[in-house]
């Protein structure tokens, strides 16, 4: 099987010195509402991004992807970008961040080796960002504060470095999130650099994006999760993306405040004259959504699934109906997974249009449900999807 290891050898002709991998992750509920300070659920799952690597003694740092034909090569002190290998600045952009905050690290030899597929909206970015960080730990071991450098690390007498904390996964979800806002140019908020930190395996993620914290709830081993890839990448979903954000951003502005996420339903209803339709749509959708998190929490922790599954529907119908960022071969399906008895729930999942949706079906009729679907959509549109059954795993280590 090939993997980052492989990889490696076949590039550098030794083995690797470490080898860290992180996984991606899918959007559960709570749709666009990370940038507004709001609350989102997620889960890790078992795709994953790995990485190889070994130190090298002339400050040069050389990279390879299995994904992509061309490799890149630059000074550790000067990561700088390449037209040929924009594929590297999610790792450069991770290697500014480090230097900015102190870390000191020299050169190394990495290869990269993805089973996150590239595009379907399952955050392999965010993976290779996070794969980044902990390499660079391995590598040139380094302990972070709050806000730079706090010290060296040591290794015990296996030779392992001491697991990240918590406080340590929060500075590193916050410092890839900056590479892939200043380096790379997309404005995400956090929630994909948490993911694939903070997963536990079949536990659902709780984060609340004003106080950055993070909780962690048992999913029942009788509720399976299945992604199904509409195949469809929108050509500007940088643009869209960063056109809703705005949306939101003024939507708050006009509100008078800090984020969407201090207005509540009936502030929304009583001052919608105050806002243009697209903000109102969009803060709709937003408000709803961290509403929908907070009885689907409740719903989780009472183990009623059913119920759970209808909030997903609903923040589908929000996302098409509201925030537009669906499209028809989402919508189609979604619609296919309601039409199954065993799905509970099924929605658009990350940024969205196009990309992929999530089901929450229930494990008996796991198979069933995968070759349904795959069945209909291809009867409806002519094209093949192969839905994925997905593992919930630990994040990034
Ligand atoms: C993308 C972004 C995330 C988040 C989601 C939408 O995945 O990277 O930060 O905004 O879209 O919830």
């Amino acid at each position: 099987m090939l993997d980052a290891k492989s990889v490696f050898k076949q590039h550098y002709g030794s083995a690797p010195a470490h080898i860290v991998i992180a996984p991606g992750r899918l959007e559960l509920l709570g749709n666009h509402t990370d940038y507004n300070e709001g609350l989102v659920m997620s889960l890790a799952i078992d795709k994953y991004i790995g990485m190889a690597g070994s130190p090298r003694p002339d400050g040069r740092i050389e990279l390879v992807s299995s994904a992509f034909s061309n490799g890149d090569q630059f000074s550790a002190d000067n990561p700088v970008k390449n037209p040929n290998a924009t594929w590297a600045d999610y790792i450069k952009g991770v290697l500014v961040q480090l230097r900015q905050r102190g870390i000191r690290f020299g050169g190394f030899n990495a290869a990269i080796h993805g089973t996150i597929p590239i595009g379907a909206g399952l955050s392999s970015s965010a993976a290779l960002e996070v794969a980044t960080a902990l390499m660079v730990r391995q590598l040139y071991p380094y302990a972070v504060g709050s806000t730079a450098m706090a010290g060296p690390l040591k290794r015990d007498a296996q030779g392992e470095l001491p697991p990240l904390g918590v406080q340590e996964k929060l500075v590193l979800a916050r410092l890839c999130q900056a590479a892939e806002n200043q380096f790379v140019g997309v404005n995400c908020g956090i929630l994909d650099q948490v993911s694939s930190l903070f997963g536990k395996a079949n536990h659902v993620i709780l984060i609340d994006c004003r106080e950055l914290s993070v909780q962690q709830t048992p999913l029942p081993g009788d509720v399976g999760v299945v992604v199904c890839d509409s195949g469809v990448k929108h050509a500007l979903v940088a643009g869209e993306y960063n056109d809703r954000r705005r949306q939101c951003e003024e939507a708050a502005r006009a509100l008078g405040v800090k984020s969407l996420r201090c207005v509540e339903p009936k502030q929304l209803a009583a001052h919608r004259s105050k806002l243009g339709d697209s903000q109102y749509r969009c803060a709709y959708h937003v408000v709803g959504e961290n509403q929908r998190v907070i009885f689907g929490e409740r719903a989780l922790r009472a183990g009623d699934f059913e119920q759970f599954g209808q909030y997903l529907y609903q923040s589908h119908e929000s996302s098409r109906d509201f925030f537009r960022n669906s499209c028809p071969e989402l919508d189609l399906l979604v619609e296919l997974a309601r039409g199954h008895r065993s799905c509970l729930g099924a929605r658009l999942t990350g940024g969205g249009f196009g990309g992929a949706t999530i089901n929450l079906v229930k494990v008996a009729e796991l198979e069933d449900f995968q070759r349904t679907i795959a069945a209909q959509f291809k009867g409806r549109t002519g094209r093949r999807m192969q839905p994925m059954s997905c593992r919930i795993v630990d994040g990034g280590q």
